[in-house]
């Protein structure tokens, strides 16, 4: 449903830009070839763990990380992104086909507590309101701060203007 299309450099500093100045767990949901999480290890998130279906690309991602020395200190997860439980991750990052993006919406809303920030390249989320965006064209990037959208959320469901 979702092919592989690695970011691009410029994409992967864009997200990682959006998440300066955060910590703890950072998750890439559709890992690809894990160039995500492996930046995302380098600037300190602990645990930094990707999920993908792929073997090959969970292969790749090992191989990169033991290229880079980070072998063993990143995880990537043969998961399907639907069934990971996602209620003890701060930081998401996604790089996926906007035909998910809705229902991606309804998961990460149940799921992730409020202090999570999630970034999404290339492909803004259809109904949220981002905090900030970066970039332009095939490398922008969007992050959602979830509390601020659950307040966004809620006032529309009570039927007031943001
Ligand atoms: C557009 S690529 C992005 C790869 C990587 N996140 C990046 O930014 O370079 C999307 C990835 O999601 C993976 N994927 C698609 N559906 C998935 C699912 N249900 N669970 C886990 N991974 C999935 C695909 O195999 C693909 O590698």
């Amino acid at each position: 449903q979702v092919p592989y299309v690695p970011s691009s450099t410029k994409q992967v500093e864009n997200v990682m830009s959006l998440l300066k100045g955060r910590a703890g767990k950072m998750v890439d949901l559709g890992s690809g070839d894990g160039r995500i999480v492996l930046e995302a290890y380098k600037q300190g998130f602990r645990p930094a763990v990707g999920y993908e279906l792929n073997p090959w690309l969970l292969t790749l991602s090992n191989y990169r990380a033991w290229r880079t020395g980070c072998y063993g200190k990143v995880f990537y997860q043969r998961q399907d992104l639907w069934k990971v439980n996602l209620c003890d991750c701060n930081n998401v990052s996604v790089f996926l086909a906007p035909s998910v993006l809705p229902l991606l919406e309804t998961k990460l809303l149940a799921e992730l507590p409020d202090e999570a920030r999630v970034v999404s390249g290339r492909f803004p989320f259809p109904t949220w309101m981002p905090t900030i965006s970066v970039g332009e064209g095939i490398n922008q990037s969007w992050a959602y701060d979830i509390k601020t959208v659950r307040q966004i959320e809620h006032s529309k469901a009570e039927g007031n203007p943001e």
